[in-house]
């Protein structure tokens, strides 16, 4: 099998243009007896699958903190990010942060917290698992989804060689 080097790799990798995602669960088993916590990602492993079933994907880093989380959950949110939201992009990109006290949220279906603020959010339930490598690939069958893009006119956050970047400075750059 051919080695890489990781560096340039991850540059190749960072060269596909994404969206940004928060994926948020509910943790049941962090502290027996303890009520569920609410546990967030910043994740742009996020891609569409699938109309029918509704289907969608991301990939959890193994050795992400919420990863077992994640593997017990039975339902979770992705929320894609508008172009004002790279605080709380980074927040829940931090490990050990605390990234609900200052995010306000409310309970979704079955309890999962839903960021207050989005651009577009969608409430799964998990329906497979799949190894992939030192991530897991969760796919999840959307059951609800709200879409403010048009009638808030936000602009989806972009994240691109490991830099965020907003849509009106790629459309300036393309025009111009
Ligand atoms: C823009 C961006 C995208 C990311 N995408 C992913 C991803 O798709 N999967 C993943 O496991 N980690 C991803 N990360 C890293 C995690 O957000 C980060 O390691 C996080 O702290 C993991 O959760 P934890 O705090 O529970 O360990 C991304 C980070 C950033 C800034």
């Amino acid at each position: 099998m051919q080695e890489f080097d990781s560096r340039a790799l991850r540059d190749a990798f960072s060269g596909f243009s994404t969206g940004v995602t928060i994926i948020t669960t509910l943790d049941s088993d962090s502290v027996p007896g303890a009520p569920p916590r609410p546990v967030a990602m910043t994740a742009n492993s996020f891609s569409s699958v699938s109309m029918d079933p509704p289907l969608l994907l991301w990939s959890i880093d193994k050795r992400a903190q919420c990863f077992n989380a994640f593997k017990q959950a039975r339902y979770f949110a992705a929320h894609v990010l508008h172009s004002g939201q790279q605080a709380v992009s980074n927040l829940c990109a931090t490990r050990d942060a605390d990234k609900f006290s200052d995010t306000p949220w409310h309970a979704g279906l079955s309890g999962i917290p839903i960021l207050d603020e989005y651009h577009i959010c969608f409430q799964c339930e998990i329906e497979h698992r799949y190894a992939g490598g030192d991530h897991q690939i969760i796919v999840g069958r959307v059951l609800s989804f709200d879409n403010r893009a048009t009638a808030r006119q936000t602009e989806p956050l972009v994240f691109y060689q490991g830099k965020y970047h907003e849509v009106a400075q790629v459309q300036s750059r393309v025009s111009g």
